[in-house]
């Protein structure tokens, strides 16, 4: 009898157990199943998954929202600002040339790099190189003029640029401070220039940076010949000319100095002070101009006077008027 119970009871356990293996299979196969509909919904539509809308988070309909959108969060298109005074893209207006500088800062900067690997800053060596990349290095005629052009060609689009910011009366309210940044890149662009001159040791740098050198005798203060400089014990072996050439001649000492403030301080200065030059230009309003922000769509409705809504130069609020 207790055997007979036993194996009874030893049956419904089993069949428990078959029942719910069974239920569980039927679970399993359930979430297959809605994974591979899942799957397949998202080869047909990979637009509306999780992963799609993490990466593309912003619908490219053409509204003003969604355009500021997708520029505020992609970030290269966060460098420039969501919305741009149409004066600000004509050639016209700007001659483009804050944009040219920059760009052949950065040509500068990239084949300046390549040269520093032939170049030694040497009595010795210094001219040897020179000679080395000019007629042996595969492209070191190529490289070296690639790097002369473009300072010649950058200290003409900074006068450019600066001579039409001037023109287009953008160095007046609120735009003085930015004025005075680029005066100081100014400055930097032609020390880079005046100090990559010594380096290839030649006769030409060697009696231009002589004649440069000279007038800093005649500083005020700081110079042995210049006013107030003998009072304040300044001598030739003193003086900011002292400092500046590591010597009281242009030798080796020059030569190593020149290319220090050439090849580190004075371009990293200049980057510092480029990062602030283009931040004061979006802090400013934007480029200056008189044209609105506008939709194309917005322009051709658009009857009578144009709106101003961006902050023209010389003004002193932002504007809006009909
Ligand atoms: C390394 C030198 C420089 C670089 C790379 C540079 C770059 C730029 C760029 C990209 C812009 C945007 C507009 C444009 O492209 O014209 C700009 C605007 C401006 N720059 Fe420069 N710049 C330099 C030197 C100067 C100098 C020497 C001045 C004047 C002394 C100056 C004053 C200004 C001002 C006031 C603006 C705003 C102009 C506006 O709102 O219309 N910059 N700069």
């Amino acid at each position: 009898m207790a055997e007979e119970n036993g194996r009874k009871e030893g049956q419904s356990a089993g069949v428990g157990l078959l029942e719910s293996v069974r239920e569980k299979t039927k679970q399993a196969t359930q979430t297959i199943l809605e994974k591979a509909k899942e799957d397949l919904q998202t080869l047909k539509e990979p637009e509306k998954t999780q992963l799609w809308r993490s990466i593309f988070r912003v619908k490219h309909d053409d509204t003003p929202r969604n355009r500021a959108l997708s520029v505020l969060t992609n970030v290269f298109f966060h460098l420039h600002p969501a919305k741009v005074n149409r004066d600000a893209v004509r050639y016209s207006f700007t001659w483009g040339m804050g944009g040219i500088t920059f760009y052949l800062f950065i040509v500068l900067t990239f084949t300046g790099i390549l040269l520093m690997f032939y170049y030694h800053p040497t009595k010795v060596q210094a001219f040897r190189d020179i000679l080395y990349l000019e007629h042996d290095v595969p492209f070191g005629k190529l490289l070296r003029n690639m790097h002369r052009w473009a300072a010649h060609l950058m200290i003409i689009a900074v006068w450019l640029h600066m001579f039409r910011v001037f023109m287009t009366g953008s160095y007046k309210r609120p735009r003085e401070f930015n004025w005075c940044v680029g005066v100081v890149l100014m400055v930097l662009t032609m020390l880079l220039s005046f100090t990559g001159y010594l380096l290839p040791d030649d006769q030409l740098g060697f009696w231009a940076v002589t004649v440069g050198t000279n007038m800093a005798r005649a500083t005020p203060l700081l110079g042995h010949e210049g006013p107030f400089g003998p009072q304040l014990g300044m001598t030739p072996y003193n003086d900011v000319r002292f400092a500046l050439l590591g010597g009281s001649i242009v030798d080796a000492n020059a030569l190593l100095r020149a290319y220090i403030w050439h090849c580190i301080a004075i371009p990293v200065l200049a980057a510092i002070f480029m990062g602030v030059h283009f931040w004061r230009v979006r802090k400013d309003g934007g480029i200056s101009g008189p044209a609105p922000v506008m939709l194309e769509s917005e322009i051709k409705e658009e009857k009578g006077p144009r709106p101003v809504i961006m902050r023209p130069a010389g003004t002193k609020e932002w504007e809006k008027t009909k």
